[in-house]
């Protein structure tokens, strides 16, 4: 059985699976709702897909809530719309269930930032460490992991360590920083970075907030410190929904992936909402390519097939469940 990524994606191109022909008139969002109740699937689905994925998906949350529900699950399928080390969470946590994501191809940079072998060499420098992984890794990093934390539980994760604790944190050095500040500690960081959060640029969010003095300026910890000084709050996607709701302000700059701005303007009709610039103005650099890469039209076909499916050695699951189990556990 194939593998790895690219070796799935090559088979599944070379069948034809991807590029089948829908036929015309096919009802999409009903076909998925029939396909849901047929085969006892649950739609899981990140903040930062499409209006219309995270409407069709039976839940929406942030890294830290998407895992968990996927701990708590029945469903015998878990179709994960999000990128591809979520869907891999999923399957390591129910090794026994069938997980599928609607494009293989939808990675992350930061999982990408580190690759395993070079991973490897950068922890046998440091022997006497603990590694702290941020869950945007892959399954193989967190194998090499001794607990693992989302954007939500960071700083949670990192104080059930003693105060001396000598500890590695990656892939996301923006984060490490921002949590080695909130805590006080120095944890030796790995050099990644997310290619969506590091786009902002402070100069152009600096003239937006002169031109909307009303409007507050919230932050993903996946943005450069920069950023991060001029936000009024920091936190996680899940936090930053929350905080819009309890904010007595009308109007925010919303630095982080576009797709979160859908579930605020449902949370808060009649608050506005200004997507953070980006240093390039003619690319969508606040879209995340790869989460992107998710459609209704692959969702419809990956259900149909149950295709893609994330597969994973039974070795890589046993190593990569205690750091996650850990983690879960404390939150
Ligand atoms: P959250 O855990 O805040 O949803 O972040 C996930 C992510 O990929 C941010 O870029
Ligand atoms: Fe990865 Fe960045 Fe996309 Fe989040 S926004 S999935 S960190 S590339």
């Amino acid at each position: 059985m194939a593998n790895n990524k690219e070796e799935i994606t090559t088979i599944l191109e070379r069948d034809g699976y991807l590029d089948q022909e829908i036929p015309k008139g096919t009802n999409l969002v009903e076909e998925i709702k029939r396909m849901k109740k047929e085969k006892n699937a649950v739609i899981l689905g990140h903040y930062y897909i499409e209006a219309e994925l995270q409407d069709i998906s039976d839940f929406v949350g942030d890294s830290l809530a998407l895992a968990q529900e996927a701990e708590r699950t029945s469903a015998d399928l878990i179709v994960f719309v999000g990128v591809h080390f979520m869907a891999e969470t999923a399957k390591i946590i129910n090794p026994s269930k069938k997980v599928i994501l609607p494009d293989l191809k939808a990675g992350c940079s930061l999982a990408e930032s580190a690759p395993i072998d070079k991973f490897r060499e950068f922890k046998a420098q440091y022997p006497d460490h603990k590694v702290i992984s941020y869950i945007n890794c892959t399954a193989d990093l967190k194998t090499e992991t001794d607990i693992v934390c989302t954007s939500s539980n960071a700083v949670k994760i990192v104080n059930s360590f003693p105060d001396d604790a000598k500890l590695i944190f990656g892939p996301d050095k923006n984060l490490g920083n921002y949590i080695n500040s909130l805590t006080g500690r120095s944890m030796v960081l790995w050099d990644g970075a997310c290619m969506v959060h590091e786009e902002f640029s402070v100069e152009k969010i600096v003239d937006l907030m002169d031109q909307h003095p009303d409007a507050e300026m919230i932050a993903h910890p996946e943005c450069e410190k920069p950023v991060l000084i001029l936000a009024k709050h920091i936190g996680s996607t899940s936090s930053l929904l929350s905080y819009v709701q309890t904010s007595s302000a009308k109007k925010f700059i919303v630095a982080t992936e576009s797709g979160i701005l859908h579930q605020m303007k449902k949370a808060c009709p009649d608050k506005i909402f200004i997507p953070a610039p980006a240093n390039d103005s003619t690319c969508a650099c606040n879209d995340c390519s790869y989460m992107k890469l998710n459609s209704m039209r692959k969702l419809y076909l990956c259900m149909k097939n149950e295709l893609p499916e994330i597969t994973l050695s039974p070795e890589v699951i046993e190593k990569a469940r205690k750091p996650i189990e850990r983690m879960l556990k404390i939150s």
